[in-house]
């Protein structure tokens, strides 16, 4: 007897190609065939990776002690160093039992999603946003409900849209700042505005600060859990080493939480 099933899971057929890396793809090739094309797809540094970062790999790579598993949170140094980067950059003080190790920021995105919705759960989703985010979030059962924004407002959200959005389902907010694709920076005080709104509501953030140091002219960046220290217990920080450090080959992401 042979039994119908669909050859792909529900769950994988509900979501799409990531665009982003669909028109990067394009963009490449068509520089690969020297048209004069400029690609605004991927967020990627147009420069290499730094040569005494490249210098460390290859020590690294000449050590057996890191030819073996690792703790599946990631190497104990790796994860000091990243708390230690954390109070550094954004004033954010956490312990290295907090940090998680990922395979870039994409997968700590993915693992953020998965760890905390339920089938049907809401996550607010200001727009414009990065592609990932959704196919994140339908991936782990849950629901985006998108919360608009423009320019009347410098693509900045608020808390009165954000309370409109709110329904009893929702979980998570999605906060990004600096944002991809807008490159929207929200004052710090808005920063704390929100994270106290949603530390109230009983909401959980997931907040992306891979563009933490992408910051020009007056902007200036602020950690939601550092501007709202109420927000920590339920608080997810997620980052990586790719477009800092123009190491987006390398695939070095982390997430902090409780
Ligand atoms: C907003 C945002 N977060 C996270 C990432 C993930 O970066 P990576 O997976 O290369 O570490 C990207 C990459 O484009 C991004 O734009």
């Amino acid at each position: 007897m042979t039994v119908a099933h669909r050859r792909i899971s529900e769950r994988v057929s509900a979501i799409t190609e990531s665009a982003t890396l669909a028109v990067d793809a394009k963009a490449k090739a068509l520089k690969a065939a020297r048209r004069p094309v400029i690609g605004f797809g991927a967020g990627e540094p147009d420069f290499p990776t730094p040569d005494y970062i490249v210098a460390a790999a290859q020590r690294a790579c000449a050590e057996p002690r890191f030819h073996h598993y690792s703790p599946t949170p990631g190497l104990p140094e790796l994860r000091e160093a990243v708390a230690a980067k954390t109070a550094r950059d954004s004033g954010y003080q956490v312990s290295a039992s907090q940090v998680l190790i990922t395979n870039g920021g994409k997968q700590a995105v993915y693992q953020a999603f998965a760890t905390l919705l339920d089938p049907g759960d809401e996550v607010l989703l200001p727009t414009p946003y990065w592609t990932t985010y959704p196919e994140a979030i339908s991936l782990a059962g849950g629901v985006a409900v998108p919360v608009m924004t423009d320019e009347r407002t410098g693509y900045l959200t608020s808390v009165a849209d954000l309370e409109a959005a709110r329904t009893p389902r929702t979980k998570v907010l999605l906060f990004v700042s600096p944002s991809n694709p807008t490159g929207a920076v929200y004052p710090p005080s808005q920063v704390a505005e929100i994270g106290r709104w949603a530390a109230e509501a009983g909401l959980w953030v997931i907040t992306d600060e891979i563009y933490e140091h992408l910051v020009y002219g007056d902007a200036r960046f602020a950690s939601i859990p550092v501007a709202a220290p109420e927000l920590a217990d339920r608080c997810v920080v997620l980052n990586g080493v790719a477009k800092t450090y123009a190491m987006t080959g390398w695939r070095v992401g982390w997430m902090i939480g409780p």
